[in-house]
């Protein structure tokens, strides 16, 4: 099968084209990436000869360029996108770009191009937030409800992508995935730019009281519920993904970094200004995946936290580069 995987220069993106190559050798896999800042062609170095991987620079708003490499494959996986919520507050018009136009461009080229399959790659802040200190989880059948720029962007792609399967018959489905956590993460995001600024000698910047709660899954988790979504699906399904058992807040997963870096807590952590329409709490109900498909997630939180932890002390060569431009967005 010949995909389409875009934005696989990203966390997500770059992470699941080195699963399914190594799980599904005789696939080709087209990369197709803008390189916007969250673009990292690095995280990819160790297959970029590989001859079923290829890598095209091209921007999903771009009808012409999309046209063009959607003619040339069976199926996408939709992973492009705006996706970090502090950068939706400062400019939002990008998100409303990239992510409601640049998925309908594709679904257009999906539709003129008889595609087999098209996965959009989504996330649980369409559904808004949760209270703290309850059972309640998101689940299939939860109203959508977004409260930052990007939410809202990423909810409107959502429902274009049900209304081309509706209107059109084009093939879809759709996952909506908790936070994610792993190697090849931009510093940008809470949990490397917790680990980075520690490793700097700095001190982890807390947003408001710390004590909001997101569903935190290991990105390799999130590589298989896509495969396993993607190839067994009933098509114009829509499932949720989510990976812990216990509420942890953000808090007490910076309590758990600085411990394995043997650091002292006093002296490690800043609570700074809180986000503006800060989600409470994210939690996932992935009881559906679980039932339909036997997903389930294989990596618990702890180990794989520190593996991480341990992934950008050895890795920063990778991470050094792109720490001063993710502060600076921080300054403003
Ligand atoms: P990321 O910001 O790390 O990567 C986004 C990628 O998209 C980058 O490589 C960037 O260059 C590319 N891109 C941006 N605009 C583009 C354009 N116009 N044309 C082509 N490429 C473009 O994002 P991520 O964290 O890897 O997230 C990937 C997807 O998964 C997003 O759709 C996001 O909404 C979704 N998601 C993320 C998480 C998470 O925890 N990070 C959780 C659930 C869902
Ligand atoms: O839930 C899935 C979503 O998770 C994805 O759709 C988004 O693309 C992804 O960026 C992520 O969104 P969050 O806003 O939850 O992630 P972020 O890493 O920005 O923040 C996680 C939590 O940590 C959130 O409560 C805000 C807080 N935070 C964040 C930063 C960057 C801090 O306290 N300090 C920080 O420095």
């Amino acid at each position: 099968m010949k995909i389409l995987v875009t934005g696989g220069a990203g966390f997500i993106g770059s992470n699941f084209i080195h699963y399914w190559l190594e799980k599904h050798p005789d696939d080709e896999i087209i990369n197709f990436d803008l390189l916007t800042y969250a673009g990292h062609l690095e995280s990819l170095e160790s297959i970029k000869d590989n001859p079923h991987y290829s890598f095209i620079k091209g921007d999903i708003t771009d009808a012409k360029a999309v046209d063009e490499v959607v003619s040339k494959v069976d199926a996408i996986i939709h992973f492009a996108a705006e996706s970090h919520v502090d950068r939706s507050i400062l400019d939002p018009l990008i998100f409303t770009k990239t992510n409601i136009i640049g998925t309908q461009i594709l679904l257009e080229a999906a539709k003129k191009f008889g595609i087999k399959k098209f996965h959009h790659v989504s996330t649980d802040e369409v559904f808004g937030a949760l209270p703290l200190d309850s059972d309640t989880k998101f689940n299939e059948e939860t109203s959508y409800n977004p409260h930052s720029p990007y939410a809202a962007s990423k909810a409107s792609s959502d429902h274009l992508v049900r209304a081309y399967h509706d209107t059109f018959g084009i093939s879809v489905t759709i996952t909506n995935c908790s936070n994610n956590f792993g190697p090849y993460q931009d510093p940008e995001k809470f949990m490397p730019r917790m680990i980075t600024n520690l490793l700097s000698g700095q001190k982890v910047k807390v947003y408001g009281d710390g004590k909001y709660v997101r569903d935190w899954l290991h990105v390799l988790d999130h590589a298989r519920a896509i495969e396993m979504v993607f190839l067994n699906a009933a098509q114009g399904s829509t499932y949720c993904v989510g990976g812990m058992t216990k509420d942890v807040n953000n808090l007490e997963v910076a309590q758990k970094v600085i411990k394995l870096l043997g650091k002292s807590e006093s002296e490690s952590i800043e609570f700074v200004t809180d986000r503006p329409g800060h989600d409470r709490r994210y939690a996932v109900d992935w009881t559906k995946i679980n039932k339909d498909l036997g997903w389930e997630p294989q990596y618990d939180f702890d180990s794989w936290l520190e593996k991480t932890v341990k992934w950008y002390q050895e890795n920063e060569s990778w991470w050094k580069p792109l720490k001063e431009k993710s502060e600076s967005i921080y300054k403003k």
